[in-house]
């Protein structure tokens, strides 16, 4: 699969695409300010955009829950519907407000298995304009190692064009 190899492979592409990728969802989402279209919209462009990524969606912050995550917009196999802070890379990226750079789920203590496919993931935590943590992203991949600093910094910059405004 040359897409893949070229993702995998060659940093300097796959900066391009993302950095093609946040101005077209910037542009999709000028002027809409529900942050349910927003979270869809991002779940599906990255989905969209990249064959190694299996599962692309948001676990948000439940109000209603003492520091729970519920599942929100995505795209991919069923995934959990609650995680709680701490537990698994999500919870992780919650608890910590950092984002979490996995290449073998197998070693990462208390991992939640979702999808028994799932090999390697980023986790990014997602904050509103006055700082609060509103939710994490999750990009999953069934390739071991599918994931780099490139992929983390371009998905910091994803979610905080996206949600931080
Ligand atoms: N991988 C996550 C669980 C969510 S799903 O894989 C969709 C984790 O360990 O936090």
């Amino acid at each position: 699969m040359a897409e893949a190899f070229n993702e995998l492979t060659l940093p300097a592409a796959k900066a391009e695409r993302y950095a093609a990728l946040a101005a077209e969802i910037a542009a999709v989402l000028d002027g809409e300010p529900n942050r349910t279209a927003r979270m869809a919209t991002v779940a599906s462009m990255l989905a969209a955009t990249f064959d190694a990524f299996f599962w692309t969606g948001f676990y948000v912050v439940d109000p209603d829950k003492e520091r729970e995550l519920v599942v929100g917009p995505y795209q991919g196999t069923l995934g959990c519907l609650r995680i709680a802070f701490g537990r698994g890379v999500c919870g992780a990226a919650a608890a910590s407000g950092q984002t979490q750079l996995v290449p073998d789920v197998h070693a990462f203590p208390g991992h939640i298995a979702c999808d028994g496919r799932s090999q390697s993931e980023v986790v990014v935590p997602v904050f509103d304009s006055a700082g609060a943590l509103i939710a994490v992203l999750d990009v999953d991949s069934d390739q071991l190692g599918a994931f780099d600093e490139v992929d983390a910094r371009w998905l910091e910059e994803i979610v905080r064009n996206t949600f931080a405004v």
